[in-house]
């Protein structure tokens, strides 16, 4: 087995699978400054609680709430569904923080949406709490994948149904911290 993970700029293996540049961070930064004003426009006078889903959207809410000038709440929730395979299980176990949602405006803030099966799950948990509303905001979708009906108000790029990795999402693990979005050759 090829277990080496080598990153180059434009070349980048990681467990004996090639990755090319598809998005890259200057790109990422605008859409992600552009949304954020749409949502401050959207939330002046209320206090969403923004639940970020750990550990792929923490990159994107970083960005998201630096550009979003208005008083805001942070939770977060680990949703633990893909192991480390490129396939979605549809399995999922979810670990909240805070759990006073109850009234409030929240938003989902997640990394990619790929069959929908995750957020559909977290979707039905919060919604448990009896929120005032509640939106979702993902950095990427794959829409011809999507497998459930969702209303995504917040994308930031909508793409191909292939395998992407960094800017917080992972291969096994590996390629989050990359600036860039790479897309499987
Ligand atoms: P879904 O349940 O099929 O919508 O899958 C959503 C989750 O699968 C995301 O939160 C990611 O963790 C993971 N995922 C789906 N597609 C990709 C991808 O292309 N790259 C990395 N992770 C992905
Ligand atoms: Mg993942």
């Amino acid at each position: 087995m090829d277990n080496s993970v080598a990153f180059k700029r434009d070349n980048l293996t990681i467990l004996g699978k090639k990755f090319v540049p598809f998005i890259r961070s200057k790109e990422i930064t605008k859409r992600i400054k552009f949304i954020a004003k749409e949502i401050r426009n959207d939330y002046k006078g209320k206090i969403p609680v923004f639940v970020v889903i750990l550990k792929g959207a923490i990159f994107f809410a970083a960005e998201l709430l630096k550009n979003i000038n208005i008083p805001l709440r942070v939770e977060t929730l680990k949703a633990k569904s893909y192991g480390n395979s490129m396939q979605s299980s549809g399995k999922v176990d979810l670990f909240v923080t805070g759990e006073d949602f109850a009234g409030k405006d929240l938003i989902i803030v997640e990394d990619i949406i790929d069959t929908g099966l995750t957020i559909s799950t977290i979707i039905d948990k919060l919604s448990s709490y009896k929120p005032n509303s509640l939106e979702i905001a993902t950095l990427l979708m794959k829409p011809k994948n999507l497998r459930c009906d969702l209303r995504v108000k917040y994308c930031g790029f909508e793409i191909p149904e292939k395998f992407v990795i960094g800017y917080g999402l992972d291969f096994a693990e590996f390629g989050r911290n990359l600036k860039d979005i790479y897309i499987l050759e």
